[in-house]
């Protein structure tokens, strides 16, 4: 928990009212400013970019407004964690300059030096991004390159390395909205493939290249290899490429991940994950699949990408995306934006279709420490559990066996009138948030509502929850993280109580869990 005496958060206060911008200084800022999720320090953030590891350390880019707290001047803001827990800020790694802006992409290791750009002996990290010039509109793709393990990044000089007329050809608006390049080396076939997502379009096309620097056009697909994928989603952008173990089977599935402007099941943006093979040119997708397309049912996950060059012997897949779907309404004041917290994407054949798993990256273990728990209980109707506790960083988990016609309920940062409410009603299956409650909603007609998820408890009739709560989150995992529902919530800081019930019928705890989670002396600085 985050704790701290007056008089630190006055030194603290001092030294970020001095504008002291030095690297290691705590800053202590309140302003709904989350414990264990990263935000920047200050200013405006959209969604992450360039997530890539490097030794031994995460990288975290993302879209950023260095010199204001709205949508404006993008550049890529930089931060590095040990842990993906403890973000340490960085200077902005590629700037807003000479009339072009940063926009979003992805960043790969060029271990044999292929775009020749390094040396045998210092072989270069490669990130590409959109150049987005706001004088005339051009979106072109460029790259930067890190000779120092990913500190600092140069443009490259040859830019752009796919202009607009060369996307023109393959994209309706002439190039004027081809956006956010991700790249991957494709062993099979021994190239670079990059991905492109044509903004204002509901389609993706592949480039493929010997060295990173001289792309081909390849190929395209598009809703319309997708019959099945309901009409309403529209908009594909920050596309992710990859391929997946499938658990249980020797055999893995690629899987590209679209954040889309409309069509998600809260509404608004969201993140459509398909399966499918790739032969190194074409991506072949699956029958979609309209109950495993989503990968969150909440309002608040999106622009999500995974990080690159994890080493095989941890091999996790691991996404992250921005939070926040209302711009620059929502009542922070020092910054806007904040990242998910890190998950681990799994996939398993279901039923003969394949279905997405997603849990919170274990580090959190780490900083989780055991509040309150239940073994074996019955709750019944009229029961109170978990009154005394309190927290406003939390991580809580919950094995039960709801009884037919059912309802348990969680509510989380209670206080006066204010409380955030799960629920998992038995009989229609469905887990829900809902933020009617939760706080400041003022902001925006999207910031309440309740967000609903279909979950089947497992063959043992158990349902479980794991349930993330922030300063300003809430990010719930349901299952085996078949549905996650993850939303901002803007609660009184005093709105800190729990309380577990049930309605209708009687539900078994198997076990219940709170954890706090706290960064001690290590906090977000
Ligand atoms: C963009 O950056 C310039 C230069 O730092 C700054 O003066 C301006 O306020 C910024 N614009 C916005 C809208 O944040
Ligand atoms: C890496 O590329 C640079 C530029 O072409 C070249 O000078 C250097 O020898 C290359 N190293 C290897 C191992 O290819």
């Amino acid at each position: 928990m985050r704790r701290i005496s007056p008089g630190l958060r006055a030194v603290a206060w001092t030294l970020l009212a001095a504008g002291c911008l030095g690297l290691s200084r705590p800053v202590f800022a309140e302003d709904f400013r989350p414990v264990y999720h990263f935000a920047p320090r200050q200013n405006w953030m959209n969604e992450p970019n360039g997530l890539i590891r490097i030794g031994s350390t995460w990288h975290l880019f993302f879209q950023h407004n260095p010199s204001g707290n709205v949508w404006a001047n993008l550049s890529w803001g930089h931060a590095t964690s040990p842990d993906l827990l403890n973000w340490m800020h960085r200077p902005v790694a590629l700037a807003y300059e000479d009339g072009v802006m940063s926009f979003s992409g992805t960043a790969v290791a060029d271990p044999r030096n292929l775009s020749g750009l390094g040396t045998a002996r210092n072989p270069p990290y490669l990130a590409f991004y959109t150049g987005h010039q706001p004088d005339g509109g051009i979106q072109d793709q460029r790259l930067a390159f890190s000779l120092d393990e990913g500190v600092t990044w140069r443009k490259y000089a040859g830019n752009p390395i796919i202009s607009a007329e060369q996307e023109a050809p393959h994209d309706v608006t002439d190039g004027r909205e081809t956006r956010d390049p991700k790249v991957l080396w494709h062993e099979a076939s021994r190239r670079w493939v990059m991905v492109l997502t044509h903004g204002g379009q509901n389609k993706a096309s592949f480039w493929t290249s010997p060295n990173a620097l001289d792309w081909t056009w390849r190929s395209d697909v598009s809703e319309l290899d997708l019959p099945g994928l309901p009409g309403d989603i529209e908009g594909w952008e920050v596309p992710d490429f990859f391929e997946l173990p499938i658990i249980g089977e020797s055999g893995t599935r690629w899987v590209l991940l679209i954040t889309s402007a409309k069509g998600s099941p809260a509404g608004g943006n969201g993140v459509l994950a398909l399966t499918g093979s790739f032969d190194g040119t074409k991506f072949s997708p699956d029958a979609v699949d309209r109950d495993a397309l989503w990968l969150d049912y909440g309002r608040d996950f999106d622009g999500v990408i995974s990080w690159a060059n994890v080493p095989e012997r941890d091999g996790r897949r691991i996404l992250a995306g921005v939070m926040n779907s209302y711009g620059d309404r929502p009542p922070t004041r020092t910054w806007k934006g904040m990242l998910s917290f890190p998950r681990v994407l799994t996939l398993r054949r279901v039923d003969g279709g394949f279905q997405f798993f997603q849990q919170p990256v274990a580090e959190l273990d780490q900083a989780a420490t055991e509040i309150a728990s239940i073994k074996d209980e019955a709750l019944v109707p009229g029961d109170v559990h978990l009154g005394g506790v309190e927290g406003s960083a939390l991580d809580i988990r919950i094995a039960c066996r709801p009884a037919a016609g059912s309802t348990l309920v969680l509510a989380v940062r209670q206080g006066g009138s204010e409380q955030t409410v799960i629920r998992y009603d038995r009989s229609s299956e469905r887990l829900s948030v809902d933020r009617r409650a939760s706080g400041d909603t003022s902001f925006s007609p999207e910031a309440g509502g309740v967000h609903l998820a279909p979950l089947t408890p497992d063959v043992d009739g158990v349902v479980r929850l794991r349930v993330l709560v922030d300063t300003c989150s809430v990010e719930v995992f349901g299952g085996r993280g078949e549905v996650v529902i993850s939303n901002l919530i803007f609660p009184d800081a005093g709105s800190k109580g729990l309380s577990l019930t049930c309605s209708g019928g009687d539900v078994l705890l198997d076990s219940v869990g709170v954890f706090a989670v706290g960064l001690g002396a290590r906090m977000n600085r």
